[in-house]
């Protein structure tokens, strides 16, 4: 192959600048483009190449003052994703411009120019869209598709009249063209990556305001969905005067866009200037959404607008860079949502969600380290995962802790400034560490990101003496056994939280073994204090019994509570300690305040209840789950209160649901109700309540509730609905309606971004598992059409058949893809086997055990 051969095109030829222009055929789903590429050779050459994947030159010439040269030859080699235009004599090296004319489809794949449809007054249209990264440019003009081959762009769009088009920078002017057409035509960007570049072509409507710093921010959706987007704006606004004072550096451009794109494969993209969503994470409905999205909405817009700087002033040299892009603004989000909106509680919800979702991926032998090489798109495509985003988080808040705000904040500036309108690596991000707080940041940093997985701190007593070992943590006895001589090695941070005491204090633990003075510690104490370090902790049996009594007495912070049952949990999957002490454990959280906490408790509760389902003792262990989550759900009810917490709205809706869920039958025949009134008398449901209640319904429901269901999700126009009801369809239990469900999934009526969550909702559901899997196995052929390719959605439709617990099932995934490909999805293939057969192991080892226990447990409460 020749494909490693030109990995990086930039070697070859600068570019500078790109003149485009595109005209996109709205009725025949094509375009057609003029560019001039103005280029540096390094040297003479007589094959010029470029980037471009299913695009037609129809004509090319390469001028140099006033001479020019046709080439010989175009040829592609599709492999490569190249464009070779060869010419008949060498080519002086130095500055020249590569004029092409083009032509391209506007393709329904959701990557590169792309078609979206959208309905105004019951009138179906098209708009025309870009999704560029990671490396989808090429797929709308012939480039170098490089991140660091930064140029300027000239933008200019041809449009039907009437019609709006947006690119990254303001219109400078608007003129007619041929008939029925105008020319728009848009300010210069600044130099910055191909893949930020975006055009979008469509009716829209906009609210606009400025910031403080007198930025213009404008947020468009399809025409009626105006009210929808105040809530967007109003946080753009916020969080780009948040990120100016932050970065000290200020938004280099006169307006920012945001676009609300109804077809759109990942859930937004950063483009410099014109940062585009998806409809269910910008658009928020007073009425009709629930807060979990609206947090959910303020996020996503705080890390695009974070990546305005963060990746688009700064990019990352190459793609084993991402993390530097990704982890960064997966952290930030967090920082300014605080900022805006103080009484969310959302650190809280980082360790719930990144940094739990971090440990759990990234104990899978089949990880990879944070900085990882990759060649292929296909390879750099599955980087976008929760090591790049979670575990990258993770990183820069153990380190932020490390420097200390100050330090931490101005290293961020000096890496700004120095690297602006350029790129930068992993290494450059400590040096402007080292530069501001003169510690060794690189020695302590480089170990987690050049290494794959994170460490389990064993605790042991010994006399006066407390010995912390450290070995790599793997979450199945059966990886363990394969990482059993392991040497890797971290440099840890031990947060050590004395009970009682306000702030924690630290120790470093470099070797595999470290002994401390018992008094460091105090009598009781709780390591990795704050869950701000990447790694669980194994206590001896003695210390965690002492442990176990403060969590009822809320003497641990809320983290501290979340992090030790976490590690309880994992820690038993993993064989080390028997899952029935983490279920004894999990009863110690019994009067357990924390969503978050809760949150992630549910989780592990909800695995085991997985491991186990169809065994005889599954209803028993269905009572102990309902036992820990129907008297939360009592205390909670249905009713918000006036002035309620945040935190306390989002609890509701969990309890209920994990109440319900394990079979509570007056919250059932209540869900059941709520959802009665809804159709019989047309009385508004909490949006909070919604996803519970269809869950519910779904759960407990016929043929009768499955028409109703259906007809809500024809009917919805709010895309956050849609998605609600659609997972719903999947949750019911009788074979003929969730084969419908599978039907419905891929068919017209649901949109083809949409169809892995109500897949998903399929493969999580006991009764639907199998048919999902033998589901996806027949129509194999049509995902990969769909979805194949390198895209971001394939993976995410086989991933929950790491579900699967028994060996007979890793082989049968295994064979099945033996013989079928998955572009994109080979990393996540492995990690499905791996988790099946860590399953496997696992419900062999501590089923018995479990059986046990419940049963004991019930005589006990007899
Ligand atoms: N740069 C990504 C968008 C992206 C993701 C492009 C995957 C190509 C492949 C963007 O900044 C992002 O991270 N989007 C997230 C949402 C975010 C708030 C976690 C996404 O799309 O999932
Ligand atoms: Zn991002």
């Amino acid at each position: 192959m020749i494909t490693r051969k030109h990995k990086h095109l930039l070697h070859q030829i600068i570019p500078e600048r790109y003149r485009l222009m595109l005209h996109p055929d709205l009725e025949r789903f094509t375009f057609r483009g003029e560019e001039t590429a103005y280029i540096r050779l390094r040297k003479p050459m007589r094959v010029i190449t470029f980037h471009a994947k299913d695009i037609k030159v129809l004509k090319a010439e390469f001028r140099q003052g006033r001479k020019a040269w046709k080439p010989r030859r175009i040829y592609y080699i599709p492999a490569d994703e190249h464009a070779n235009f060869e010419f008949g004599e060498s080519l002086p090296k130095g500055k020249g411009e590569l004029y092409l004319e083009f032509s391209g489809v506007l393709n329904d794949q959701m990557r590169g120019f792309y078609r979206s449809r959208y309905e105004v007054n019951g009138k179906t249209h098209y708009m025309a869209t870009t999704q560029f990264e990671a490396t989808d440019a090429r797929r709308a003009f012939p480039c170098i598709d490089e991140p660091a081959a930064k140029a300027i762009f000239d933008v200019t769009l041809i449009i039907p009249k009437g019609q709006r088009a947006i690119s990254n920078t303001h219109e400078t002017s608007a003129r007619e063209h041929s008939s029925g057409f105008e020319i728009v035509e848009f300010a210069p960007t600044p130099k910055m990556s191909t893949y930020l570049l975006a055009f979008i072509v469509g009716r829209f409507e906009y609210v606009e305001r400025k910031t403080k710093e007198g930025i213009l921010v404008r947020v468009f959706v399809t025409p009626g969905k105006k009210k929808q987007a105040m809530f967007a704006l109003d946080v753009a606004v916020r969080s780009m005067s948040f990120f100016h004072k932050y970065f000290g550096v200020p938004y280099p451009m006169p307006i920012l866009d945001m676009i609300a794109i109804p077809d759109f494969s990942a859930g937004a993209m950063e483009n410099w200037g014109a940062v585009t969503y998806r409809e269910s994470m910008i658009l928020f409905d007073d009425k009709h959404s629930s807060l979990a999205n609206k947090q959910w909405v303020a996020l996503v817009i705080a890390h695009e607008l974070a990546h305005q700087w963060f990746g688009n002033l700064v990019t990352m040299e190459w793609w084993t860079h991402l993390w530097l892009n990704e982890g960064f603004a997966s952290w930030i989000e967090y920082l300014a949502i605080d900022h805006l909106f103080p009484k969310w509680d959302i650190w809280m919800q980082f360790v719930a969600q990144d940094w739990a979702e971090a440990m759990h991926l990234d104990a899978l032998g089949e990880t990879h380290p944070i900085e990882v090489e990759v060649t292929h798109p296909d390879e750099i495509g599955e980087i976008f995962d929760a090591v790049s985003y979670s575990k990258g988080a993770s990183l820069i808040r153990m380190l932020a802790e490390y420097l200390g705000e100050r330090d931490f904040r101005n290293g961020l500036r000096h890496y700004l400034k120095k690297h602006q309108y350029a790129n930068a690596t992993t290494d450059d991000l400590w040096a402007a560490f080292e530069h501001i707080a003169k510690k060794p940041v690189r020695v302590m940093a480089c170990g987690w990101t050049k290494q794959a997985g994170y460490p389990l701190v064993t605790v042991q007593e010994s006399g006066k003496q407390l010995v912390l070992r450290q070995s790599r943590f793997c979450s199945s006895s059966v990886t363990a056994a394969r990482f059993k001589n392991d040497k890797t090695r971290w440099s840890i941070p031990v947060g050590i939280q004395k009970v009682g005491k306000k702030r924690p204090s630290y120790v470093l633990l470099q070797d595999r073994q470290t002994s401390f003075k018992r008094s460091l510690f105090g009598r009781q104490f709780k390591l990795n204090s704050g869950a701000i370090g990447i790694y669980r902790v194994d206590y001896p049996v003695t210390l965690l019994r002492a442990l176990s009594p403060l969590i009822g007495q809320q003497k641990l912070s809320v983290p501290d509570r979340l992090s030790l049952e976490n590690d309880a949990f994992s820690l038993a999957k993993a064989g080390r300690v028997p899952t029935v002490a983490a279920l004894a454990l999990a009863e110690n959280y019994l009067s357990e305040t924390d969503y978050n906490v809760w949150l992630d408790l549910a989780g592990h509760l909800g695995a085991i209840e997985n491991l186990i389902s169809g065994e005889t003792f599954d209803g028993a262990y269905k009572n102990f789950a309902r036992s820990l989550f129907a008297p939360l759900a009592r205390s909670m009810g249905w009713k918000s209160r006036r002035r309620e917490s945040h935190t306390a709205t989002l609890l509701r809706s969990l309890a209920l649901t994990q109440a319900g869920h394990y079979g509570d039958r007056v919250i059932i025949e209540t869900a059941q109700k709520l959802f009665r009134d809804v159709i019989i008398k047309k009385k508004h449901l909490d949006p909070n309540l919604r996803g519970v209640v269809y869950s519910l319904v779904a759960k407990s429901g016929g043929l009768r509730e499955y028409r109703i269901l259906r007809r809500l999700y024809q009917r919805a126009t709010l895309h956050e609905e849609k998605n609600r009801i659609g997972r719903a369809l999947g949750f019911f239990r009788e074979t003929g309606l969730i084969k419908e469900t599978l039907q419905f999934a891929v068919s017209d009526h649901v949109r083809k971004q949409d169809a892995a969550g109500v897949l998903s909702a399929i493969w999580y559901n006991h009764k639907g598992r199998e048919l999902a899997w033998s589901f996806v196995r027949k129509n194999w052929l049509m995902m990969l059409k769909r979805y194949g390719h390198g895209g971001h959605i394939l993976p995410r439709i086989i991933e929950p058949a790491a579900q699967f617990q028994t060996i007979e099932k890793a082989r049968e995934v295994e064979r099945f893809f033996k013989t079928h490909k998955a572009p994109g999805a080979e990393r996540t293939i492995r990690q499905i086997l791996e988790r099946i057969y860590s399953n496997a192991a696992w419900f062999e080892r501590d089923s018995a055990h479990i059986a046990q226990w419940l049963e004991v447990r019930q005589n006990k409460n007899k």
